[in-house]
């Protein structure tokens, strides 16, 4: 994209904040009542506060979830131009204050808070019409999921523009993985608009605990959900490490499934899915001897047996970690042949599921790519010609069409030196 649509994103959502900004103004939202500035100032201060001792730096969405318990109290009781006020300016983050960082960018945050406000509070402009008094937790929700919504897609083209989308980084993973969490910022939302309703000041000091409550919970999940994939991480370089003729074989196998995968059409909330199965596919290698893995010469029969328990022990292994539930299948089909003569249950074609298909493909590649004791690395051409005859007998014939598409387009090159 470049500088020009970098420019023009930025032009854009600055401009159409200031006009929503005017038209607010110009509807008369403008005047306060004296305790709805204190508000204001509350909620403000209360946002900054949460936003200046937050750690997380888990991707944008995160953050929006964490906003959320006080920018909807906002929008709902203030209306949507000082709700947006209070939540382009609560969510200044202290990074954003140092010197040397990008004035535009400052401006296109508070322009994204803003503008995701005043989107949403067209639910409460267009439900007030029909004078609710109570508290209608339908419309917060709504404008939950819509503040989430808008504030994720304008972050998620903003970085698309920017050419800042990382590999693997999908959308509606992203999205779906908030939904979850925008449910619990709905309900602070709604506690926090009662107490503040019925108690007003004295409320405040619960909403304070309340806030701070929430966010550690949030950030202890998020805590909990990386280091659960730092652990797979170091799973792989402990696996890779006991096997050293294949040293970096289960990031390469990682990297291939997910090309892969994306060009087969598989699902994309699947893809990162997969890409996990394929860093623990053969973590079952812990359990077989290092003589074995090892071993310079030829194998025994009774060896080559033992090394064949693998994919079992891998699903043996992980069996009792609920998050992998779904993974365990693609370890355990993952030496299986599309003719049935694999292992370890000798399954054929479209029995085997197709993910352990796709990483036995993968798997295969990295194989073929990679030096072996017995033998150096295949050409392109020799890669080429052992998928032609290894198709529809060990592999999957229309998934290695794909992959003999893919490096016919340049794939080996680009991926082996
Ligand atoms: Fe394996």
């Amino acid at each position: 994209m470049g500088n020009r649509g970098w420019a023009i994103f930025v032009t854009l959502i600055i401009g159409l904040a200031l006009a929503f900004f005017s038209y607010f103004i110009w509807l008369g939202e403008a005047h306060l009542a004296f305790n709805e500035l204190g508000l204001v100032v509350l909620l403000t201060s209360l946002l900054l506060l949460l936003s200046f001792g937050t750690t997380i730096e888990s991707g944008a969405g995160t953050s929006s979830a964490i906003i959320l318990p006080l920018v909807l109290p906002s929008l709902y009781l203030l209306g949507p131009l000082w709700g947006g006020i209070v939540a382009a300016l609560g969510t200044i983050k202290p990074s954003q204050l140092k010197k040397g960082f990008p004035r535009h960018v400052f401006f296109l945050n508070r322009a994204m808070m803003f503008l995701a406000g005043a989107i949403s509070s067209f639910w409460l402009v267009f439900l007030t019409d029909f004078q609710f008094e109570w508290i209608n937790i339908w419309i917060i929700g709504a404008m939950g999921i819509t503040f989430s919504f808008v504030n994720n897609s304008l972050l998620w083209v903003g970085l698309w523009v920017d050419g800042k989308l990382s590999r693997g980084n999908n959308f509606i993973l992203f999205a779906l993985e908030r939904v979850r969490t925008v449910f619990i910022s709905v309900l602070v939302a709604v506690i926090f608009i009662i107490v503040y309703q019925s108690h007003a000041l004295p409320g405040i000091l619960i909403l304070f605990a309340l806030v701070f409550l929430f966010r550690d919970v949030l950030q202890a999940r998020f805590k909990h959900i990386n280091s659960f994939f730092q652990v797979i991480e170091s799973f792989a370089r402990v696996i890779d490490t006991k096997d050293p003729y294949t040293r970096g074989h289960s990031e390469r196998v990682a990297q291939y499934v997910e090309d892969l995968g994306k060009k087969a059409g598989l699902s994309p909330i699947r893809v990162p899915r997969l890409v996990q199965a394929a860093k623990l596919h053969d973590v079952g290698k812990l359990g077989i001897p290092e003589a074995i893995l090892q071993k310079p010469g030829r194998l025994t029969a009774r060896e080559y047996d033992q090394i064949k328990t693998h994919p079992e022990q891998g699903e043996e292994l992980l069996n009792n970690i609920e998050m992998l539930d779904d993974l365990l299948h693609i370890i355990r089909h993952h030496h299986e042949r599309y003719d049935g003569k694999g292992y370890p249950d000798g399954r054929k074609g479209e029995e085997i599921p197709f993910e352990a298909r796709l990483l036995t493909l993968a798997d295969a590649y990295d194989c073929m790519t990679t030096d072996r004791i017995y033998r150096r690395a295949l050409s392109k051409e020799e890669v080429l010609e052992e998928l032609e005859r290894c198709s529809g007998t060990q592999f999957d014939p229309r998934l290695t069409r794909i992959l003999i598409d893919m490096l016919n387009n340049g794939y080996y090159e680009r991926h082996l030196k």
